[in-house]
């Protein structure tokens, strides 16, 4: 059964074609240099660029396939959650697919997509816990089935992905923040830079937006008095608290739970230090860790493909009443 996939709920426009968890194609159309300028996603151009790509992108991910549009089986495509003017872009287009190549559309949501990015080249199955951690996202959940998600924990407020933008954004560090961050970081600092340690009702919540604003806050205070901040040691700091929180959180519910596979999700699972410490404490712990494949890591019609042939699997199929929404619940079906 051959997919074509369409992503487009932030700054990528992206089309795949795969084959249940095969990657054919997968083309990627970044907004990244254009939304740079402003120091992050502009919604209305982010929605004018995929309007302007989707057709040509769709196109591409075809011809690297070998394929055409009249050997494709099915439409999957991304309606939720994301910003919904880029969402509105791909959800029309795959519709319009859909109804005239008379094949079914099947909806698919981004975290369960970015989920689904483990399966792509691997041997994973459900039940396991999965940690997905994006821009806009940071929850925890059990996967009991390919299209069964229970969350147990979540950000209170901002996401891990939201507070490594912000706080490279007050550094002066280009856009998209959390990438570079990651790439500067040296050697944490905590008597220099002391970050607060978040408290949570939730034994497996989150909080990032007060450790966002104390790391503001330093920044401002080092600049008020003439100090000189050692960027890449804040990074490190930073970047170490987050990842030790979202590495506790996880081993600490992946124990009470009894679950053996851990699988980490989202952009932010391109974290060297998250994926490094991940990796120690789930050894440590005699638990098989799951993680992306870096290409696989940011937005990619890849993941929703793949995902989309679960859905498929499970009957979710949508018909031309399908709308986009800018926020849902990962386990709303
Ligand atoms: O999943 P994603 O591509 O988009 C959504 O939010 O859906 O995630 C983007 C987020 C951004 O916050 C970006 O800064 C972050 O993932 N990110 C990283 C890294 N790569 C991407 N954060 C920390 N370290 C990275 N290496």
């Amino acid at each position: 059964m051959l997919i074509l996939a369409i992503e487009s709920s932030c700054d990528e426009t992206s089309a795949a074609v795969t084959e249940g968890r095969k990657v054919l194609s997968n083309i990627v159309a970044t907004q990244i240099s254009e939304h740079k300028l402003y120091g992050g996603v502009v919604p209305e151009i982010a929605s004018r660029r995929h309007t302007e790509a989707i057709t040509a992108v769709c196109r591409e991910a075809l011809n690297k396939a070998k394929v055409s549009y009249d050997d494709i089986d099915a439409v999957a495509v991304t309606f939720a959650p994301g910003l919904i003017g880029a969402l509105l872009v791909g959800v029309n287009f795959a519709k319009g697919l859909s109804a005239s190549l008379n094949i079914p559309l099947i909806p698919v949501h981004h975290l369960r997509g970015h989920i689904a990015a483990n399966y792509i080249d691997s041997d994973l199955k459900p039940p396991f816990l999965c940690l997905t951690v994006s821009g806009g996202n940071t929850i925890i959940t059990e996967v009991t089935d390919y299209t069964c998600f229970k969350p147990i924990g979540g950000t209170t407020d901002d996401a891990a992905g939201e507070c490594f933008d912000k706080v490279a954004r007050a550094l002066g560090l280009s856009y998209p923040g959390g990438v570079t961050l990651d790439k500067i970081a040296t050697t944490p600092d905590e008597k220099e830079y002391p970050l607060p340690i978040p408290h949570t009702e939730g034994k497996y919540d989150f909080s990032f937006s007060g450790l966002k604003t104390a790391a503001v806050n330093i920044i401002h205070k080092f600049t008020q008095r003439g100090e000189e901040i050692d960027i890449p040691v804040l990074a490190a700091t930073l970047r170490h608290r987050v990842c030790g929180i979202l590495t506790e959180k996880v081993l600490s519910a992946a124990k009470d739970f009894g679950y053996k596979t851990v699988v980490l999700a989202g952009g932010v699972s391109a974290n060297s230090e998250l994926r490094e410490m991940l990796k120690s404490e789930c050894d440590k712990n005699n638990i098989q860790l799951y993680v992306p494949d870096l290409k696989y890591c940011g937005d990619n019609a890849a993941m929703i493909g793949v995902q989309g042939y679960y859905e498929y699997l499970s009957n979710n199929i949508a018909n031309l009443n399908l709308n986009a929404s800018a926020t849902m619940p990962i386990d709303y079906r």
